[in-house]
């Protein structure tokens, strides 16, 4: 029997026979040339014609046959089935250019400047986690405890936050760790407080979670604590407000404090640019005040790279536990390789210092005097050491009119390794 089909073999297509056969009865049906219920010729006669062997032939029906195009019916011969298989999507092909662009800085704000010359300190980092075997289980899911232990230090010294590994999860950044926090601890229909301003990605995460959003307004110095009505959670960013980059001064942060104690309200501080302070002393993290009411979201996008995807949140330990026990079952969390790697770079102390710095540039890209960085080094290294325990000086002297102090809720650690730093300042 014919086919009425001008099929051709190619013996130096470099494609197998009975596939270069099976491509055409499959253009044949879809353009339309073989209709539903066409009978095809035997795989017999079929490879006579075209002078092949017959398992060509029969590899290709076999082929067509497990992909549905076409059915044997016993007796009949074989048929074009009636159910045309869907037609697989096309895929389309983007055409990358060679980035053109790739030179020209990033004006973006939150986009740091990454240097293209990879650092010492990222490159000994990799060599140390390329000479480990990965662990042979699932890994704790609030995070390696080495580097829990590592983050808390390094939260305790920079950011004044007295608090222990049990107090660290590790995220994959900030807006890992809100969503994380949103979907354990909130239900749809809670009220959350959000800067308006704000930061875009804080609103659609509330969104998502079907929450109520409850815009505050923001001045000069940030959040507008006395504009806060009922909403049992707050979002802030007190170290530098999205957008408009004021820093909350402590007056507030104790107003904010001692509000969510009354009502019974959850902070959630993004310590968003806590790194790049253009020359005066940082305040401490919010969090400092009251680890039970306050959850702290701490980030590497800023001082490595954004896509690194990799930062940490600091909370309760009852919080972290709550929240690690909702990942062992989502199986959401940084993988191995980047914690140890972040872990590495902790310790060599690469992962604290801004990569933007550096540079000379701010994040908006505007260079900023290599003098101003060093001096931004030099004040953070004067302040790192602080315990909320203590009386040094963590907090500068742009602290305005003598604020009364809000008593931490949870003052049961000192920082381990700048004990000794404080105590000095103490004169004792
Ligand atoms: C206000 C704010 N918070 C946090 C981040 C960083 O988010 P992530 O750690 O998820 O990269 C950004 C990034 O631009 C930001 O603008």
């Amino acid at each position: 029997m014919q086919t009425s089909l001008p099929l051709t073999i190619d013996r130096d297509a470099g494609l197998p026979l009975h596939l270069q056969l099976a491509e055409q009865f499959r253009a044949a049906v879809l353009d339309g040339r073989l209709q539903a219920g066409h009978r095809l010729p035997s795989t017999r006669d079929l490879a006579r014609e075209l002078g092949v062997s017959r398992s060509v032939t029969q590899a290709a029906y076999d082929q067509l046959h497990a992909e549905g195009w076409i059915e044997g019916r016993t007796g009949a011969g074989t048929f074009v089935t009636d159910v045309v298989p869907l037609q697989p999507a096309v895929r389309r092909r983007t055409q990358h250019r060679p980035d053109a662009d790739a030179k020209l800085l990033t004006l973006r704000p939150g986009i740091p400047y990454i240097s293209p010359t990879p650092d010492p300190g990222w490159r000994r980092a990799w060599r140390e986690v390329s000479t480990q075997s990965p662990p042979g289980g699932y890994d704790d899911a609030a995070g390696l405890p080495a580097l829990r232990a590592a983050l808390a230090d390094h939260v305790a010294r920079v950011r004044g936050i007295a608090c222990g590994p049990e107090n660290v999860l590790v995220t994959n950044g900030t807006v890992h760790g809100l969503r994380l926090l949103l979907t354990v601890t909130r239900q749809p229909g809670d009220r959350i407080a959000i800067e308006d301003p704000g930061y875009l990605n804080a609103v659609v995460a509330a969104r998502d979670h079907r929450l109520e959003i409850v815009d505050v307004p923001v001045d000069e110095d940030g959040l507008r604590v006395d504009a806060l009505t009922d909403a049992s959670a707050v979002y802030v960013t007190p170290s530098h407000q999205y957008p408009l980059g004021g820093r909350l001064p402590v007056a507030r942060r104790n107003e904010l404090v001692r509000w969510a104690r009354r009502t019974g309200s959850l902070l959630i501080e993004d310590d968003y640019d806590s790194e790049f302070r253009y020359d005066v002393a940082p305040l401490p993290a919010l969090a400092q005040l009251d680890l039970e009411r306050v959850v702290h979201l701490g980030t590497l996008s800023k001082t490595l790279s954004p896509a690194l995807r990799l930062g940490w949140l600091v909370a309760s330990e009852a919080m972290v536990d709550r929240l690690a026990t909702f990942r062992e079952n989502s199986g959401d969390w940084p993988g191995w390789p980047m914690q140890a790697a972040m872990l590495a770079m902790l310790r060599d102390g690469t992962s604290t210092r801004p990569s933007a710095a550096d540079a000379g540039c701010t994040r908006t890209g505007v260079p900023t005097p290599a003098r101003c960085c060093r001096r931004t080094a030099r004040s953070s290294a004067r302040t790192q050491g602080c315990t909320s325990r203590c009386s040094c000086p963590t907090t500068p002297t742009t602290y305005g009119s003598r604020p009364r102090p809000v008593r931490p809720a949870s003052w049961s650690r000192r920082c381990p390794s700048t004990a000794g730093a404080c105590r000095d300042r103490q004169g004792s």
